[in-house]
């Protein structure tokens, strides 16, 4: 469910005309919904209304401090992986005491930042990082409240390179040294080991390989509490998927905390949930203008003014997002079949192939749909293309919440060295 429909022949955020975006704004541009995000936010929060519950909005899918104030505002807290998150999720009003810090490399720099700010939990990832952790703790006089991110072997997540809970990979602690890591750090100063985390990949569909990670760590968790390790907070991740096209059929948040609640039975504990996607997704599109058409060898090419360092996901994952023309097709019109693709020079430049579309001309604009998360994030300025202006809308009103830097503004972080001065 999002609110980007068509109305009078052209496609809106809420009310707002994307033609209208697009010609104050310019193109290539992001437009998200307020209206959406809080819907989605809501949804999940009121399917978890009768459990202890930190929903913990994962920064990385779409980090603009405009869409972290919104959830902020709903009173979401923040999954960061990096100390510039932790900063970004401060500065946009949320309270460090909902801000979980995940990621397998954290700087002594990042765990300072965590730490000064007393941000509510760290999930670590290794023994080196655990005694990291506790030495600066030490040193600055605070104690870390965390949770070690475990691994459990099992394997999900719409595409090889986002699945992330199998041995293979680099994430979490091993399984078979979880209890021993627990004792471990138990004994150690600055550190209070409070919860277990687990995270087993992005874009999961069905709620299967979800609940039995879940069913170990609700086991561990028990263990752990005979042992005399007081574990009081289970992190469940992220990972829900969510629709890209028609057929995608992801489980619902109400299954999901269904699901959920299923496996935690009569476990007393404070539950903490990561998702980016399942918010932020559907809550925005990426508009596009065509710059030409080029027929070409049986071919149509439709070249956009939108790039992969626009938008990286078809690209990188293979992904698959809705194009859907500004204009409203008419019923029963014609459709060609097209290859959507940028300017950049590779040929991963290319958003869709063979992809049945109206016909399109030059000046004609598009919308990327469901490129909300993980869409303006991922951009950057490859190939000299400024960075991807975002716009948030509410209502009937819009705002640019990042603006497209002109040259100057491109070069700005750029220095000669002195023997090219002059
Ligand atoms: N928690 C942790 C520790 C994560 O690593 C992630 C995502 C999340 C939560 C949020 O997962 P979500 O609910 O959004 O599925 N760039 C890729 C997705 C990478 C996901 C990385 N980790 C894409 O565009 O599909």
């Amino acid at each position: 469910m999002h609110h980007f429909t068509y109305k009078n022949g052209a496609l809106h955020c809420e009310d707002v005309s994307l033609e209208a975006i697009a010609a104050e704004a310019g193109t290539p541009v992001y437009v998200y919904s307020d209206a959406t995000l809080r819907r989605h936010y809501g949804v999940l929060a009121d399917a978890f209304t009768d459990t202890d519950c930190l929903i913990a909005y994962a920064a990385k899918a779409n980090s603009n401090l405009a869409v972290l104030r919104t959830l902020a505002e709903l009173g979401a807290g923040a999954d960061t992986v990096s100390g510039g998150e932790i900063q970004r999720a401060m500065h946009a009003g949320i309270p460090a005491s909902k801000i979980v810090f995940s990621g397998v490399g954290k700087t002594e720099d990042e765990i300072r930042i965590g730490l000064e700010a007393g941000i509510f939990q760290f999930n670590v990832e290794s023994r080196p990082e655990l005694h990291r952790i506790s030495r600066i703790a030490q040193e600055i006089g605070k104690t870390a409240s965390i949770a070690f991110r475990v691994n459990p072997h099992v394997e999900a997540g719409g595409h090889a390179h986002i699945s992330t809970g199998a041995a293979e990979h680099k994430f979490g602690v091993a399984w078979h040294e979880a209890e021993e890591f627990y004792r471990e750090a138990a004994d150690l100063p600055g550190v209070d080991p409070v919860g277990i985390g687990v995270h087993i990949g992005s874009q999961i569909m069905s709620l299967a390989p979800l609940k039995e990670a879940w069913t170990r760590v609700v086991g561990l968790a028990r263990t752990l509490r005979e042992n005399g390790v007081n574990i009081t907070r289970l992190d469940f991740g992220g990972g829900l998927g969510v629709p890209y096209k028609p057929g995608d059929d992801p489980e619902t948040p109400a299954q999901y905390a269904a699901a959920a609640r299923e496996v935690l039975g009569d476990l007393d504990v404070q539950l903490i949930l990561e998702p980016g996607r399942l918010i932020a997704a559907n809550a925005g599109v990426l508009i596009s203008r065509v710059e030409y058409v080029k027929e070409r060898d049986g071919r149509t090419f439709v070249v956009l003014d939108a790039a992969m360092n626009d938008l990286i996901r078809p690209a990188m994952y293979s992904a698959h997002h809705e194009i859907a023309p500004l204009r409203e097709p008419e019923a029963g019109n014609t459709r060609i079949s097209v290859d959507f693709v940028g300017p950049i020079c590779e040929s991963t430049d290319r958003f869709a192939k063979d992809r049945p579309s109206t016909p399109l001309k030059e000046g004609d604009l598009v919308a990327f749909m469901t490129a909300g998360a993980y869409g303006a994030v991922l951009s950057s300025q490859y190939n000299s293309r400024p960075l991807v202006a975002e716009t948030l809308v509410r209502g009937d009103a819009w705002s640019t919440v990042r603006i497209r830097p002109d040259f100057e503004q491109m070069i700005a972080l750029e220095r000669m060295p002195d023997w090219l001065d002059g």
